[in-house]
Protein backbone atom coordinates (compact mmCIF):
# COMPACT_ATOMS: atom_id res chain seq x y z
CA UNK A 1 0.00 0.00 0.00
CA UNK A 2 1.38 3.44 -1.13
CA UNK A 3 1.62 5.75 2.04
CA UNK A 4 1.17 9.61 1.83
CA UNK A 5 2.02 12.31 4.74
CA UNK A 6 -0.56 14.66 5.04
CA UNK A 7 0.57 17.83 7.44
CA UNK A 8 -2.27 19.58 8.58
CA UNK A 9 -4.27 17.09 7.95
CA UNK A 10 -6.89 17.51 10.73
CA UNK A 11 -7.63 20.57 8.87
CA UNK A 12 -10.29 22.16 6.81
CA UNK A 13 -8.64 21.10 3.21
CA UNK A 14 -6.60 18.40 4.62
CA UNK A 15 -9.25 16.20 6.32
CA UNK A 16 -11.85 16.15 3.19
CA UNK A 17 -7.86 15.27 1.31
CA UNK A 18 -7.67 12.29 4.04
CA UNK A 19 -10.54 10.65 3.38
CA UNK A 20 -10.50 10.79 -0.73
CA UNK A 21 -6.67 9.10 -0.35
CA UNK A 22 -8.30 6.51 1.87
CA UNK A 23 -10.87 5.59 -0.20
CA UNK A 24 -8.64 5.63 -3.05
CA UNK A 25 -6.50 3.11 -1.35
CA UNK A 26 -3.32 4.85 0.31
CA UNK A 27 -2.49 4.82 4.03
CA UNK A 28 -1.94 7.52 5.62
CA UNK A 29 -0.36 9.39 8.51
CA UNK A 30 -0.90 12.88 9.56
CA UNK A 31 0.81 15.42 11.14
CA UNK A 32 -0.72 18.14 12.81
CA UNK A 33 0.40 20.08 15.89
CA UNK A 34 -4.10 21.12 15.99
CA UNK A 35 -3.25 24.87 16.38
CA UNK A 36 -6.03 25.52 13.89
CA UNK A 37 -8.03 21.81 14.26
CA UNK A 38 -9.23 19.09 16.44
CA UNK A 39 -8.45 16.16 17.36
CA UNK A 40 -12.42 14.96 16.90
CA UNK A 41 -11.61 15.29 13.13
CA UNK A 42 -10.07 11.25 13.34
CA UNK A 43 -12.96 10.32 14.72
CA UNK A 44 -14.76 11.66 11.75
CA UNK A 45 -12.78 10.71 9.31
CA UNK A 46 -12.98 7.30 10.62
CA UNK A 47 -16.28 7.50 10.74
CA UNK A 48 -16.38 8.16 6.80
CA UNK A 49 -13.88 6.27 5.52
CA UNK A 50 -14.04 3.12 8.13
CA UNK A 51 -10.08 3.73 8.54
CA UNK A 52 -8.03 5.59 11.37
CA UNK A 53 -5.41 7.40 10.15
CA UNK A 54 -2.16 7.24 11.47
CA UNK A 55 -1.28 10.55 13.50
CA UNK A 56 1.33 12.25 14.93
CA UNK A 57 0.54 15.48 16.81
CA UNK A 58 3.72 17.69 17.04
CA UNK A 59 5.38 21.48 15.07
CA UNK A 60 6.75 21.43 11.68
CA UNK A 61 8.42 24.44 12.60
CA UNK A 62 10.57 22.40 15.23
CA UNK A 63 13.23 21.70 13.52
CA UNK A 64 14.45 18.10 15.71
CA UNK A 65 11.23 17.04 15.62
CA UNK A 66 10.36 17.03 12.28
CA UNK A 67 14.00 15.63 11.53
CA UNK A 68 13.20 12.82 14.05
CA UNK A 69 9.37 12.19 12.52
CA UNK A 70 11.51 11.72 8.40
CA UNK A 71 14.29 9.24 9.92
CA UNK A 72 11.20 6.44 11.39
CA UNK A 73 9.29 7.87 8.00
CA UNK A 74 11.03 6.07 5.29
CA UNK A 75 8.93 4.48 3.62
CA UNK A 76 6.60 7.46 2.55
CA UNK A 77 5.83 7.49 -1.49
CA UNK A 78 4.84 11.14 -0.94
CA UNK A 79 3.95 14.02 0.83
CA UNK A 80 0.60 16.56 1.20
CA UNK A 81 1.81 19.64 2.82
CA UNK A 82 -1.47 22.00 3.76
CA UNK A 83 0.43 22.93 7.17
CA UNK A 84 0.44 26.78 7.17
CA UNK A 85 -1.32 29.92 9.21
CA UNK A 86 -4.04 31.16 6.36
CA UNK A 87 -5.47 34.28 8.25
CA UNK A 88 -4.47 37.46 5.38
CA UNK A 89 -5.07 39.98 8.39
CA UNK A 90 -4.00 38.40 11.56
CA UNK A 91 -0.46 37.90 9.11
CA UNK A 92 -0.65 41.74 8.70
CA UNK A 93 -0.65 42.34 12.31
CA UNK A 94 1.89 39.69 13.07
CA UNK A 95 4.23 39.27 10.08
CA UNK A 96 7.16 37.31 11.74
CA UNK A 97 4.37 34.74 12.49
CA UNK A 98 3.59 33.94 9.76
CA UNK A 99 7.07 33.54 8.00
CA UNK A 100 8.12 31.60 11.00
CA UNK A 101 5.21 29.24 10.71
CA UNK A 102 4.63 28.55 7.02
CA UNK A 103 8.60 28.84 5.77
CA UNK A 104 9.98 27.23 8.63
CA UNK A 105 7.50 24.35 8.42
CA UNK A 106 7.89 24.03 4.57
CA UNK A 107 12.11 23.65 4.59
CA UNK A 108 12.10 21.45 7.67
CA UNK A 109 9.18 19.28 5.18
CA UNK A 110 12.10 19.64 2.54
CA UNK A 111 14.87 18.76 3.97
CA UNK A 112 12.92 15.62 5.71
CA UNK A 113 12.17 14.77 2.04
CA UNK A 114 16.02 15.07 1.10
CA UNK A 115 17.56 13.45 3.88
CA UNK A 116 15.32 9.91 3.39
CA UNK A 117 15.08 10.44 -0.15
CA UNK A 118 11.09 10.88 -0.43
CA UNK A 119 10.31 11.66 -4.07
CA UNK A 120 6.68 13.51 -4.33
CA UNK A 121 5.90 16.71 -2.72
CA UNK A 122 2.10 18.73 -3.06
CA UNK A 123 1.77 21.91 -1.76
CA UNK A 124 -0.76 24.60 -0.44
CA UNK A 125 -0.35 27.50 -2.87
CA UNK A 126 -2.82 30.18 -3.55
CA UNK A 127 -4.81 32.11 -5.87
CA UNK A 128 -3.26 35.24 -3.74
CA UNK A 129 -0.02 34.70 -5.72
CA UNK A 130 -1.95 36.85 -8.32
CA UNK A 131 -2.78 39.75 -6.43
CA UNK A 132 -5.30 41.83 -8.74
CA UNK A 133 -4.81 39.80 -12.51
CA UNK A 134 -4.56 42.08 -15.16
CA UNK A 135 -6.11 39.66 -17.28
CA UNK A 136 -9.25 37.43 -16.30
CA UNK A 137 -9.49 34.42 -16.39
CA UNK A 138 -6.46 34.36 -14.89
CA UNK A 139 -3.83 31.44 -16.19
CA UNK A 140 -0.76 30.09 -14.36
CA UNK A 141 1.73 32.21 -16.66
CA UNK A 142 0.41 35.20 -15.03
CA UNK A 143 2.79 36.91 -13.10
CA UNK A 144 3.02 37.40 -9.37
CA UNK A 145 2.35 40.58 -8.15
CA UNK A 146 3.84 42.32 -5.76
CA UNK A 147 2.39 40.69 -2.49
CA UNK A 148 -0.75 42.06 -1.09
CA UNK A 149 0.00 40.28 2.32
CA UNK A 150 2.38 38.47 4.32
CA UNK A 151 0.44 35.37 4.03
CA UNK A 152 0.29 35.43 0.52
CA UNK A 153 3.71 36.27 0.55
CA UNK A 154 4.58 33.12 2.03
CA UNK A 155 2.86 31.16 -0.47
CA UNK A 156 4.74 33.04 -3.45
CA UNK A 157 8.12 32.33 -0.95
CA UNK A 158 7.08 28.68 -0.66
CA UNK A 159 6.42 28.16 -4.60
CA UNK A 160 10.55 29.47 -5.17
CA UNK A 161 11.76 27.80 -2.41
CA UNK A 162 10.51 24.56 -3.77
CA UNK A 163 11.00 25.68 -7.47
CA UNK A 164 14.58 26.02 -6.08
CA UNK A 165 15.06 22.69 -4.10
CA UNK A 166 13.54 20.50 -7.04
CA UNK A 167 15.86 21.77 -9.52
CA UNK A 168 18.88 20.77 -7.17
CA UNK A 169 17.94 17.67 -5.75
CA UNK A 170 15.42 14.36 -7.37
CA UNK A 171 12.26 15.85 -5.49
CA UNK A 172 9.62 16.47 -7.54
CA UNK A 173 6.79 19.03 -6.52
CA UNK A 174 3.36 20.02 -7.75
CA UNK A 175 1.84 23.73 -6.44
CA UNK A 176 -1.66 23.46 -6.66
CA UNK A 177 -2.84 27.31 -6.17
CA UNK A 178 -6.48 27.28 -4.61
CA UNK A 179 -9.03 29.78 -5.61
CA UNK A 180 -11.85 30.33 -2.86
CA UNK A 181 -12.67 26.50 -1.02
CA UNK A 182 -15.97 26.30 0.40
CA UNK A 183 -18.27 23.68 1.17
CA UNK A 184 -18.16 20.31 3.36
CA UNK A 185 -18.03 16.75 2.94
CA UNK A 186 -21.61 15.32 2.07
CA UNK A 187 -21.95 13.40 5.24
CA UNK A 188 -21.56 16.66 7.39
CA UNK A 189 -19.02 15.32 9.43
CA UNK A 190 -15.62 17.03 8.36
CA UNK A 191 -15.82 20.89 7.16
CA UNK A 192 -14.55 24.64 7.68
CA UNK A 193 -14.39 24.74 11.73
CA UNK A 194 -12.82 28.54 12.34
CA UNK A 195 -11.58 29.28 15.48
CA UNK A 196 -13.16 32.46 16.72
CA UNK A 197 -15.01 34.87 14.40
CA UNK A 198 -14.62 33.69 10.95
CA UNK A 199 -13.01 36.70 8.51
CA UNK A 200 -13.76 34.25 5.17
CA UNK A 201 -17.08 34.25 3.68
CA UNK A 202 -19.13 31.34 3.51
CA UNK A 203 -18.51 30.34 7.97
CA UNK A 204 -19.92 33.95 8.00
CA UNK A 205 -23.12 33.13 6.39
CA UNK A 206 -23.82 29.67 7.83
CA UNK A 207 -23.01 31.49 11.30
CA UNK A 208 -25.35 34.16 10.82
CA UNK A 209 -28.29 31.52 9.51
CA UNK A 210 -27.72 29.38 12.85
CA UNK A 211 -27.84 32.74 15.30
CA UNK A 212 -24.01 32.53 16.36
CA UNK A 213 -23.44 36.23 14.39
CA UNK A 214 -26.03 38.55 14.04
CA UNK A 215 -25.36 40.42 10.02
CA UNK A 216 -23.37 39.49 7.56
CA UNK A 217 -21.24 42.61 6.48
CA UNK A 218 -20.89 42.18 3.02
CA UNK A 219 -17.86 44.27 1.87
CA UNK A 220 -18.27 46.71 -0.73
CA UNK A 221 -20.93 47.53 -3.27
CA UNK A 222 -19.56 49.80 -5.53
CA UNK A 223 -17.24 47.51 -7.39
CA UNK A 224 -16.81 47.40 -11.23
CA UNK A 225 -18.80 44.16 -11.37
CA UNK A 226 -22.33 43.43 -12.83
CA UNK A 227 -24.15 43.64 -9.04
CA UNK A 228 -21.29 46.09 -7.57
CA UNK A 229 -20.09 43.02 -5.05
CA UNK A 230 -16.62 41.53 -5.71
CA UNK A 231 -16.02 38.57 -7.06
CA UNK A 232 -14.49 35.11 -6.62
CA UNK A 233 -13.66 31.78 -8.02
CA UNK A 234 -15.56 29.20 -5.61
CA UNK A 235 -14.52 25.48 -5.00
CA UNK A 236 -15.90 22.84 -3.36
CA UNK A 237 -13.82 21.55 -1.01
CA UNK A 238 -14.48 17.68 -2.21
CA UNK A 239 -13.71 18.46 -5.92
CA UNK A 240 -10.33 20.50 -4.43
CA UNK A 241 -9.17 17.34 -2.27
CA UNK A 242 -9.61 15.25 -5.42
CA UNK A 243 -7.34 17.21 -7.25
CA UNK A 244 -4.73 16.17 -4.61
CA UNK A 245 -5.17 12.55 -5.00
CA UNK A 246 -4.50 12.94 -9.04
CA UNK A 247 -1.51 14.84 -8.71
CA UNK A 248 0.08 12.23 -6.64
CA UNK A 249 -0.55 9.86 -9.06
CA UNK A 250 0.57 12.41 -11.63
CA UNK A 251 4.02 12.27 -10.17
CA UNK A 252 4.12 8.78 -9.07
CA UNK A 253 3.47 7.84 -12.33
CA UNK A 254 6.34 9.93 -13.68
CA UNK A 255 3.26 11.40 -15.85
CA UNK A 256 4.59 15.34 -14.83
CA UNK A 257 5.92 17.27 -17.92
CA UNK A 258 8.70 18.48 -15.46
CA UNK A 259 10.04 18.67 -11.94
CA UNK A 260 7.49 21.36 -10.84
CA UNK A 261 4.32 21.67 -12.17
CA UNK A 262 1.57 24.47 -11.17
CA UNK A 263 -2.14 24.42 -11.56
CA UNK A 264 -4.77 26.12 -11.12
CA UNK A 265 -7.63 24.74 -9.12
CA UNK A 266 -11.14 26.25 -9.31
CA UNK A 267 -14.22 26.17 -11.35
CA UNK A 268 -13.45 28.77 -13.83
CA UNK A 269 -16.23 30.69 -13.11
CA UNK A 270 -16.82 33.85 -11.27
CA UNK A 271 -19.41 34.25 -8.75
CA UNK A 272 -20.09 37.85 -6.73
CA UNK A 273 -20.96 37.68 -3.14
CA UNK A 274 -24.81 38.49 -3.66
CA UNK A 275 -24.65 35.33 -5.56
CA UNK A 276 -23.15 32.85 -3.63
CA UNK A 277 -25.74 34.42 -0.85
CA UNK A 278 -29.18 33.77 -3.12
CA UNK A 279 -27.76 30.76 -3.84
CA UNK A 280 -27.59 29.81 -0.16
CA UNK A 281 -30.79 31.31 0.38
CA UNK A 282 -32.13 28.99 -2.71
CA UNK A 283 -31.15 26.05 -1.22
CA UNK A 284 -32.04 26.28 2.63
CA UNK A 285 -35.08 28.36 2.49
CA UNK A 286 -33.85 30.63 4.74
CA UNK A 287 -33.19 34.63 5.18
CA UNK A 288 -30.24 35.78 5.63
CA UNK A 289 -29.79 38.68 7.00
CA UNK A 290 -26.87 41.01 5.72
CA UNK A 291 -26.08 44.39 4.92
CA UNK A 292 -23.58 46.21 2.40
CA UNK A 293 -20.86 48.14 4.16
CA UNK A 294 -17.52 49.43 3.45
CA UNK A 295 -14.98 47.67 1.01
CA UNK A 296 -12.54 45.24 2.95
CA UNK A 297 -9.16 46.86 2.75
CA UNK A 298 -6.97 44.75 0.60
CA UNK A 299 -9.51 42.79 -0.76
CA UNK A 300 -9.00 42.26 -4.45
CA UNK A 301 -12.27 43.19 -7.28
CA UNK A 302 -12.50 39.96 -9.04
CA UNK A 303 -10.54 36.82 -9.69
CA UNK A 304 -11.75 33.60 -11.24
CA UNK A 305 -9.50 30.68 -12.38
CA UNK A 306 -8.71 29.66 -15.95
CA UNK A 307 -8.83 25.80 -15.27
CA UNK A 308 -7.84 24.68 -18.93
CA UNK A 309 -4.07 23.56 -18.02
CA UNK A 310 -5.50 21.28 -15.28
CA UNK A 311 -8.45 20.12 -16.94
CA UNK A 312 -6.21 19.06 -19.93
CA UNK A 313 -3.08 18.38 -18.47
CA UNK A 314 -3.96 17.05 -14.62
CA UNK A 315 -7.12 15.59 -15.88
CA UNK A 316 -9.19 16.77 -13.31
CA UNK A 317 -12.30 19.14 -13.18
CA UNK A 318 -14.67 20.81 -10.55
CA UNK A 319 -17.83 18.79 -10.88
CA UNK A 320 -19.80 20.53 -7.99
CA UNK A 321 -22.09 23.27 -8.48
CA UNK A 322 -22.36 26.63 -6.47
CA UNK A 323 -25.70 25.10 -4.52
CA UNK A 324 -23.58 22.16 -3.96
CA UNK A 325 -21.42 24.16 -2.04
CA UNK A 326 -23.58 26.16 -0.33
CA UNK A 327 -26.01 23.37 0.94
CA UNK A 328 -22.78 20.73 2.25
CA UNK A 329 -21.78 24.22 3.88
CA UNK A 330 -25.41 25.02 5.95
CA UNK A 331 -25.39 20.81 6.38
CA UNK A 332 -21.97 21.02 8.09
CA UNK A 333 -22.88 24.24 10.50
CA UNK A 334 -26.28 22.73 10.58
CA UNK A 335 -25.13 19.09 12.35
CA UNK A 336 -22.54 20.69 14.09
CA UNK A 337 -24.74 22.69 16.22
CA UNK A 338 -26.87 19.30 16.92
CA UNK A 339 -23.66 17.89 18.00
CA UNK A 340 -22.85 20.35 20.03
CA UNK A 341 -26.07 20.61 21.81
CA UNK A 342 -27.34 23.68 20.50
P1 LIG B 1 -6.57 24.85 8.20
O1 LIG B 1 -6.08 25.88 9.15
O2 LIG B 1 -7.93 24.31 8.40
O3 LIG B 1 -5.54 23.62 8.16
C1 LIG B 1 -4.17 23.78 8.37
C2 LIG B 1 -3.75 22.75 9.41
O4 LIG B 1 -2.34 22.85 9.61
C3 LIG B 1 -4.42 22.98 10.76
O5 LIG B 1 -4.99 21.76 11.20
C4 LIG B 1 -3.26 23.41 11.68
O6 LIG B 1 -3.45 22.95 13.02
C5 LIG B 1 -2.06 22.76 11.00
N1 LIG B 1 -0.79 23.46 11.21
C6 LIG B 1 -0.50 24.76 11.00
N2 LIG B 1 0.79 25.01 11.28
C7 LIG B 1 1.34 23.83 11.67
C8 LIG B 1 2.65 23.44 12.10
N3 LIG B 1 3.65 24.33 12.18
N4 LIG B 1 2.86 22.15 12.42
C9 LIG B 1 1.86 21.24 12.35
N5 LIG B 1 0.61 21.56 11.96
C10 LIG B 1 0.35 22.84 11.63
O7 LIG B 1 -6.41 25.48 6.72
P2 LIG B 1 -6.98 24.95 5.34
O8 LIG B 1 -8.06 25.88 4.91
O9 LIG B 1 -7.24 23.50 5.39
O10 LIG B 1 -5.73 25.26 4.42
C11 LIG B 1 -4.77 24.27 4.12
C12 LIG B 1 -3.69 24.88 3.26
O11 LIG B 1 -4.27 25.43 2.09
C13 LIG B 1 -2.91 26.01 3.91
O12 LIG B 1 -1.57 25.92 3.50
C14 LIG B 1 -3.55 27.24 3.33
O13 LIG B 1 -2.67 28.34 3.33
C15 LIG B 1 -3.88 26.78 1.93
N6 LIG B 1 -4.96 27.51 1.30
C16 LIG B 1 -6.16 27.60 1.91
C17 LIG B 1 -7.20 28.32 1.31
C18 LIG B 1 -8.53 28.48 2.01
O14 LIG B 1 -9.27 29.41 1.66
N7 LIG B 1 -8.90 27.64 2.96
C19 LIG B 1 -7.00 28.90 0.06
C20 LIG B 1 -5.75 28.76 -0.56
C21 LIG B 1 -4.73 28.06 0.07
C1 LIG C 1 -14.62 36.24 -0.29
C2 LIG C 1 -15.46 37.44 -0.68
C3 LIG C 1 -14.99 39.40 0.61
C4 LIG C 1 -16.35 37.91 4.46
C5 LIG C 1 -9.02 34.67 1.15
C6 LIG C 1 -7.53 34.78 1.03
C7 LIG C 1 -7.05 33.94 -0.10
C8 LIG C 1 -7.53 32.50 0.05
C9 LIG C 1 -9.00 32.45 0.24
C10 LIG C 1 -5.88 31.33 1.31
C11 LIG C 1 -14.67 38.74 -0.71
C12 LIG C 1 -16.41 38.92 0.86
C13 LIG C 1 -16.03 38.01 3.12
C14 LIG C 1 -17.43 38.66 4.97
C15 LIG C 1 -17.80 39.56 2.76
N1 LIG C 1 -6.99 31.90 1.21
N2 LIG C 1 -16.75 38.83 2.29
N3 LIG C 1 -18.13 39.47 4.10
O1 LIG C 1 -10.63 37.28 0.62
O2 LIG C 1 -11.31 36.09 -1.50
O3 LIG C 1 -9.59 35.12 -0.07
O4 LIG C 1 -9.38 33.30 1.32
O5 LIG C 1 -5.00 31.25 0.51
O6 LIG C 1 -5.67 34.00 -0.06
O7 LIG C 1 -7.22 36.15 0.77
O8 LIG C 1 -11.91 35.09 0.71
O9 LIG C 1 -13.86 34.26 1.94
O10 LIG C 1 -12.51 36.18 2.91
O11 LIG C 1 -13.90 36.57 0.90
O12 LIG C 1 -18.46 40.31 2.03
O13 LIG C 1 -17.74 38.65 6.16
O14 LIG C 1 -16.47 37.62 0.33
O15 LIG C 1 -14.96 40.80 0.59
O16 LIG C 1 -15.19 39.50 -1.75
P1 LIG C 1 -10.86 36.03 -0.10
P2 LIG C 1 -13.04 35.48 1.72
Amino acid sequence: MKKILVTGGTGYIGSHTVVELQQQGYGVVIVDNLSNSVIEVLDNIEKISGKRPDYEQFDLADRDLTADFFKRHKDLDGIIHFAAFKAVGESVADPLKYYRNNLYSLIHVLEGMKAQNIPNLVFSSSCTVYGQPEELPVTELAPMQKAWSPYGNTKQMSEEIIRFTVESSSIKAIALRYFNPIGAHESALIGELPLGTPSNLMPFVTQTAIGIRQCLDVFGGDYNTPDGTAVRDYIHVVDLAKAHVIAVERMMGNKGKSNMEVFNLGTGNGLSVLEVIRSFEKVTGLKLNYKIVDRRPGDVEKVWADTRFANEELGWQAKKTVDDMTYSAWEWERRLAERRGA
